[in-house]
């Protein structure tokens, strides 16, 4: 069935050509924006953003890029509402399809937000589940060809926790073709799940245990905390982690024009040091910003806008 709307779940649902239109009106938004053009193509609409865990620049991007459409948004926090006391999710989706135009939702469980997007009769955007970040990654896709150009064979290193983040960045390197390290200390691999539909759709993936090696050469470095909210107990100890430091010696390891990226919040001094995040390689606040341009197409592109 064609229907006048559709969800952003994950980056594995959506074709290497959606995701690059994504991309593509992202930029054109972006540039409109700084020119000083006004469009708004939902004006009327309402977003409904549902919040389970917390928030700076999702909740800030999605209410500032809604608004930038014409559109409106509506701050739900799980507990706030009914969900908190166990109305299930269906029920949920069914109820705010009545009221709402769309809704994002930053949850637990990756099937809350499945759940969410099967039974709700409006967009269903993923803001961050305990297993992706698609959002984020769109965005830091985004950032990387601003700097350097198409992200085709590229070679990207993540460091660190196997997490949600580095899930949606696994799915990216299958449907934009760019090769990825991943250095993580045992224990704390990314999902079977996610590596095995990755390498099935085509991604060149290398795992290893040594960030050194997976940092050899590369055109961007990626981290991100070493323990995620919600997460603790996957928590392994710094010292763990320790290894999977990003500072300035691993980050000598990479191509002299590397960048480097946080999806932030960073825990300064644990998995990056002062001197990368503030250094010249690092493009976390451009990643930042992109969130904004980035979520507006993602938006447009629920709506068929
Ligand atoms: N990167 C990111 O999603 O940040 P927030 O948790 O502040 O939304
Ligand atoms: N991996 C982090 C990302 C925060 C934006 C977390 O889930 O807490």
């Amino acid at each position: 069935m064609n229907k006048d709307y559709r969800h952003f779940t994950d980056l594995s649902a959506l074709s290497s050509e959606d995701l690059r239109q994504i991309l593509d009106d992202a930029c054109a938004r972006k540039h409109r924006l700084k020119a000083g053009e006004v469009s708004r193509p939902l004006a009327g609409k309402v977003l409904a953003m549902i919040f389970e865990k917390p928030s700076t620049r999702t909740r800030v991007s999605f209410d500032v890029g809604m608004r930038q459409l014409g559109g409106e948004t509506l701050m739900l926090t799980g507990t706030e509402m009914q969900l908190g006391r166990s109305e299930t999710i269906a029920d949920t989706a069914k109820v705010l399809s009545r009221y709402v135009d769309a809704i994002m939702i930053r949850t637990m469980e990756h099937d809350r937000l499945l759940e969410l997007a099967e039974h709700a009769t409006v967009p269903v955007i993923n803001a961050l589940t305990d297993d992706t970040h698609p959002c984020q990654i769109m965005a830091d896709i985004m950032t990387y060809e601003e700097h350097r150009g198409p992200v085709r064979d590229k070679l990207f290193a993540w460091t660190g926790d196997g997490n949600n983040v580095l899930h949606s960045l696994m799915e990216a390197s299958a449907r934009f073709d760019f090769r990825l390290n991943i250095a993580v200390p045992e224990g704390s691999e990314p999902s079977q799940k996610y590596l095995d539909w990755a390498k099935e759709n085509g991604a060149r993936i290398t795992l290893t245990r040594s960030a050194e090696d997976a940092v050899e050469g590369a055109d961007c470095v990626v981290t991100d905390t070493w323990v995620s909210m919600g997460q603790e107990h996957r928590a392994r100890g710094n010292s763990v982690f320790q290894p999977y430091q990003v500072n300035a010696d691993l980050m000598a390891r990479a191509k002299p024009d590397a960048l480097f990226m946080h999806c932030l919040p960073a825990h300064r001094g644990e998995e990056v040091t002062d001197e990368v995040i503030d250094g010249p390689h690092s493009v976390v606040f451009d990643e930042a910003e992109n969130r904004l341009h980035a979520q507006k197409a993602i938006i447009a592109w629920c709506f068929r806008a």
